[in-house]
């Protein structure tokens, strides 16, 4: 939600901070923005900033360039308070126009601090709740005459979630950060500071970086950084080092980052898993800090994450529950705390974020921890507040992640969760070792296999070509259905489509159709549905035979993802998806795949943005 850079350094800023943008539009694309510090005596402010994509702001300064500057801050906005556009793209400004600010989070407090600074005078240039920490700074300003001393008297106002970032027009060396909730990085380079969202923002220019704890407030200026806490005493942030470099960020050659994205996924898991098993066959989650009798004395779990995530989770309940015999619950983290849980010390709460950063997961995971739940997380953001909010963390190692829609995330999320169940099988001793190892071997098979789907795709983008162009047939909608894990990846097939296509698209359990949702059906409607293997006679099988042949009876177009060799499905289906056998508990690293093309090319044929979907961010820091 929002990208924010800040630079000060020996460089352009403009170009800095526009790289860092260009990196950061993940995180929101409604509106862009930049405001630079004139170098020299007189300094000054220089403010551009454009409804629309970053493109619009660069073309606009393109046409009219700033003047040169070695400090400045700039934003990538995805809209909460106000309509995108370009009066309320950031940054804002203070009254008097000596500060410029930007923002990525929700004040909550905003409409108290609006009527207060109204009362007194001040008239708003925007509908956004930013614009009261600009004014507020301003005001501190003049009165403080240091940015890192008002700057911490006005977080002492501000109530939500805010990463901040200020410069002034006189202080053509300064730019200050804080931070509480929404995530905030410090990048070093050499006479040159970066404060961005996300690494990837400065990672062209340096891999040493800094990341901000809770309450924090920063400045950076060309002979460092300094840290202190919202209460003005001195701190410090956490180094690090980050471990992937710029060609991750790049397209390298494919039309879009979610199409490179997919292709990496056999490497992706197999990097997941990399170390994490043991000669002997046993599991070892080093990052893992809860000791073998801390799972020994789980009696319960409960999965909380948003949107894929919690598909990752809802496929994780199957695997636990059969091979550690533990209940376990999956929950939408923004409906969790809501509820009020019943959660013990003996309860593992396992919070999955592909960021980090989800605010409605962070919330649950501190309402699991006041209630005294134990907290492992699973993310792909080192240094992530999630993860470091977490009494433990298991690290998927997809790497970046640029595509709004996740595909790498997702497998590696499945990928970690397994780990994660089979360890509580064994060192609860519920399973032999045998059975343990029968399924790390066909876990470590899993990124051969979904190598091959990958090399078998051509068929299903010319299929889904064909479904998005005759879209004015069947309703105009596509429906998922599965069972067992084939439901939540139903779930997810659909939510990559809606997302992708802007389509109405929804998963089902297949045995739930006929209780309502058939009635959706119609004459040409494309219903995908995610076979479980056939072998063993298997019932789930058998019944979702049934299911395909309900919907084909009131005219649905059947696209089965089905095990290779599967003639039963062949003979009801109209179009077959074959993916190599798998054990079924594993087999969504398989059929989530082609549901991932499958909305690619449906959108692609539609003319859609698919690495930046209307209304979406990547992030989600508000809740
Ligand atoms: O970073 P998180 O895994 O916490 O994100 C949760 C969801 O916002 C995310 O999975 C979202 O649904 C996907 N990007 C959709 O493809």
């Amino acid at each position: 939600m929002c990208g924010i850079v800040g630079y000060v350094g020996r460089r352009s800023a403009v170009d800095v901070v526009i790289d860092g943008l260009r990196r950061l539009e993940y995180r929101g694309y409604d509106s862009a923005g930049v405001a630079l510090v004139a170098d020299g005596e007189a300094g000054g402010l220089e403010v551009d900033k454009r409804a629309g994509k970053l493109a619009n702001l660069e073309a606009a300064l393109a046409d009219h360039p700033l003047p040169e500057s070695f400090c400045g801050i700039g934003h990538t906005r995805w809209a909460t308070h106000g309509v995108p556009s370009d009066r309320n793209a950031h940054p804002h400004l203070s009254a008097d126009g000596r500060i410029a600010l930007i923002h990525n989070g929700i004040i909550e407090n905003f409409a108290q601090l609006r009527a207060e600074l109204e009362s007194d005078g001040i008239e708003f240039a925007s509908d956004t709740d930013t614009e009261v920490a600009a004014h507020l700074l301003g005001r501190e300003y003049v009165m403080e005459g240091n940015l890192t001393e008002a700057m911490t008297r006005v977080c002492s106002r501000l109530e939500g979630a805010f990463t901040l970032l200020a410069v002034a027009a006189d202080d053509p060396d300064t730019v200050v950060g804080a931070r509480r909730n929404s995530p905030l990085v410090v990048g070093l380079g050499r006479d040159e500071y970066f404060l961005a969202s996300d690494v990837a923002a400065f990672i062209a220019y340096t891999t040493d970086a800094i990341e901000l704890g809770q309450d924090q407030i920063v400045t950076i200026d060309r002979s460092g950084v300094s840290v202190r806490g919202f209460d003005g005493s001195p701190s410090e942030g956490k180094p690090f080092s980050v471990d992937w470099d710029i060609t991750a960020a790049e397209k390298g050659g494919y039309e879009t980052f979610m199409a490179k994205e997919l292709r990496e996924q056999p490497q992706a898991v197999a990097d997941t898993l990399r170390g994490r098993i043991d000669e002997s066959g046993q599991i070892v989650l080093d990052e893992v800090r809860m000791s073998d009798q801390d799972f020994r004395d789980v009696d319960k779990v409960f999965i909380i994450a948003c949107g894929t995530s919690y598909h990752a989770g809802l496929v994780t309940k199957y695997a636990i529950e059969h091979w550690t015999r533990i209940p376990c619950e999956v929950e939408l983290a923004s409906e969790f705390r809501y509820r009020d849980p019943v959660l013990d010390r003996s309860t593992l709460v396992v919070a999955i974020s592909q960021s980090g950063e989800t605010m409605d997961t962070l919330m649950a995971v501190r309402h699991a921890k006041d209630q005294k739940a134990r907290v492992l997380s699973i993310s792909n953001t080192v240094g992530s507040t999630i993860p470091r909010e977490s009494d433990a963390v298991l690290y998927t190692r997809a790497g970046i992640e640029v595509a709004v829609a996740s595909t790498k995330a997702f497998l590696t999320q499945l990928a970690a969760c397994y780990l994660v169940g089979l360890h509580l099988a064994q060192v609860r001793g519920i399973k032999y070792a045998d059975e343990v190892s029968a399924v790390l071997d066909e876990l470590v098979a899993a990124p051969g296999k979904i190598a091959q789907v990958i090399e078998g795709l051509e068929p299903v983008r010319q299929m889904a070509r064909d479904c998005a162009l005759n879209g004015g047939s069947g309703g105009g909608r596509v429906l998922f259905i599965g069972r067992h894990v084939g439901y939540p990846v139903a779930l997810e097939g659909a939510l990559k489509l809606k997302e992708l296509a802007y389509l109405h698209a929804e998963g089902f359990a297949a045995g739930e159709l006929k209780h309502g949702p058939i009635s959706l059906v119609e004459e040409g409607t494309p219903v995908i549905a995610i076979v479980p293997s056939p072998r063993g006679r298997s019932l789930l099988h058998d019944k979702i035979i049934s299911n395909i042949q309900e919907v084909k009876a009131r005219g649905a177009r059947v696209i089965a993802v089905c095990e290779e060799g599967d003639r039963i499905t062949s003979a009801h289906a109209d179009f077959v998806i074959e993916t190599p056998a798998s054990p079924t508990l594993l087999a969504p690293l398989l059929t989530a795949v082609p549901l991932q093309e499958f909305a690619i090319e449906f959108a692609t044929a539609l003319g859609r943005d698919i690495d930046q979907p209307r209304n979406l961010a990547k992030s989600v820091t508000v809740e």
